[in-house]
Formats: structure tokens, C-alpha cells, sequence
């Protein structure tokens, strides 16, 4: 009997342990400039959260000024550590529609109006930001070589009016302007601001911002895989013993 209970209890005691234990690893001190620019890509990582801020204060800066992010409202941004009072801060630096922003609206879309978006860029549009880390190979990673891509281009190459020479967009040529240079933001917890840095932080900052639920997705993930291994051992047990004697 003693045996029995000891079959049925072990998986539930195990799960609510694993319940317990699962706490997301901190990464606070880890640089986005190091040799992991997105510790969230590797099988077991998770998302840098001060990475996050840094990587939401270029988009604020530089990026919202041409790209909208319609999948977040302000009050999302409590997910990357800040509190209610920041929050609030925050969307109150806002204009939307002659108001201050409030923590529960949408970010603010700079071209309601996408004609005068296609006026100002000769035709193109800047995308909505919001799941371009899901759209496009590469995810994080290309949005990096993307801000990073800015180049002279090469003799021969025609550049049209307008456009810029970039080496990780197809085709090369792209109507957005170079938006990142050292130093355009300052970072409150001291991290160097050099273009690279800027450009991996909100690379990873869009990660984010398509994935909001990965590091909760992999933390259930890896409990019911442990579960399953351990549901195992014990079918295997239980019928060693059932047919021990026979
Ligand atoms: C001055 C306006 C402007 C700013 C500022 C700007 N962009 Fe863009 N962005 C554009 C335009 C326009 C396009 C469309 C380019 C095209 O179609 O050739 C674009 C396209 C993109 C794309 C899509 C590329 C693709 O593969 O289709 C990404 C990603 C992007 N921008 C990210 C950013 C990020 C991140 C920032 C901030 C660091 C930023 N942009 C700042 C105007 C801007």
C-alpha cells in the first residue's frame, strides 16, 4: 500500500516542486554587447529584462518616431520590470490625439494617415514593428545586421534617390535613413551607448515585443518534458513489478 501511495503521490509532488523551483534565471549583468546579444535565441536562455529597457528606450527614442508597434499598450511594458508609476510616467510623455497617453493605450502610431507615410519616404512605408522579429528570417539577429548594414555602396551599384545602400536588406537598397549613431540615447544603468549596442538592444526589444509569452512558453515547456521523463521511469517500474512474479 505504502508503495502504492509512493507511485501516485512521487509525479505530483515532483510537478509542484518543479512548480515551485521554476524561476526565471536573472541576467541583469549580462551586456547585450557581449558575445550573446539575445540570450532569449538559446534553447534554455531567457530574455534580458534590462536589456529590454534599454532596447524600449531606443525604440521610444529613435524608432516611434517612423515605426508604429500596435501589439503593445504602455501598461505591457510592466513585463520588462518597470512599475506602475513608471508606467504611467512613461505614456504621459505621450501625445496621442491632443491627450496624454494613458498606461492602457496602444503605442502611439506616428502615421495614422499611412499616404502621408508613402509621401515622406518615396513610396514606402515604414512597417509596423510589432511581429517584424516573427516576419523575418533570422528574427533578432537580422533586425541587428539590418541596423548595422549601412554602408558605402559599391562601385557599379546604383542607389536610387531616396534609398540606402544596406547590406542585410534584400536587394540592398532600402528607403530608411541610417537611424542609429553612438551616443543617441543614455542609458540610466551606465551600459556604453555605441551604435551596436543600440542596435542589439532593440533588436532583442522586438523579440520581446513579438514573443512576450517565449520565456513562460519555455519554462512550462521544460516541466512537462521533466514530467514526462519521470511519468516514464515509473510506467517502467510499475510494470517491472506487476510481472515480477510470474
Ligand atoms: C525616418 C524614419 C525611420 C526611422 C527613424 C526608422 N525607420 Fe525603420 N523603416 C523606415 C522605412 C521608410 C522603412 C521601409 C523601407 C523600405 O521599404 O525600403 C523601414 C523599414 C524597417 C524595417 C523592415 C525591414 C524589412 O526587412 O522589411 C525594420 C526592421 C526597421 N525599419 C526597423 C527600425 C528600427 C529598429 C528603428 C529604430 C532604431 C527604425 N527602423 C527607425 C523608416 C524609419
Amino acid at each position: 500500500m505504502k508503495r502504492f501511495f509512493a507511485l501516485v503521490f512521487a509525479p505530483l509532488a515532483l510537478a509542484a516542486l518543479l512548480g515551485a523551483t521554476a524561476v526565471p534565471p536573472a541576467h541583469a549583468e549580462e551586456s547585450a554587447a557581449s558575445q550573446n546579444p539575445f540570450p532569449e535565441q538559446q534553447t534554455f536562455g531567457s530574455f534580458d529584462k534590462s536589456q529590454l529597457q534599454r532596447g524600449f528606450l531606443v525604440y521610444q527614442t529613435v524608432c516611434a518616431s517612423c515605426h508604429s508597434l500596435n501589439a503593445l499598450h504602455y501598461r505591457d511594458l510592466a513585463a520588462l520590470g518597470l512599475d506602475a508609476d513608471q508606467v504611467a510616467a512613461l505614456a504621459a510623455h505621450v501625445t496621442i490625439n491632443d491627450r496624454a497617453a494613458t498606461p492602457d493605450d496602444r503605442f502611439r502610431n506616428p502615421f495614422p494617415n499611412p499616404a502621408k507615410a508613402e509621401a515622406a519616404f518615396g513610396g514606402a512605408i515604414p512597417p509596423d514593428l510589432s511581429t517584424i522579429a516573427n516576419a523575418r528570417p533570422g528574427g533578432p539577429r537580422y533586425i541587428f545586421a539590418l541596423l548595422t548594414g549601412y554602408q558605402q555602396a559599391p562601385s557599379g551599384f546604383t542607389v536610387v534617390a531616396g534609398h540606402y545602400f544596406n547590406l542585410a536588406y534584400p536587394g540592398n537598397r532600402i528607403a530608411m535613413p541610417p537611424p542609429l549613431k553612438d551616443n543617441q540615447v543614455s542609458y540610466a544603468d551606465g551600459t556604453k551607448a555605441s551604435a551596436a549596442q543600440e542596435a542589439a538592444d532593440v533588436s532583442a526589444f522586438l523579440d520581446w515585443a513579438a514573443n512576450p509569452d517565449l520565456d513562460a512558453r519555455k519554462q512550462i515547456g521544460l516541466r512537462a518534458v521533466l514530467f514526462l521523463v519521470f511519468l516514464g521511469g515509473l510506467a517502467v517500474a510499475t510494470k517491472r513489478r506487476t510481472w515480477t512474479d510470474i
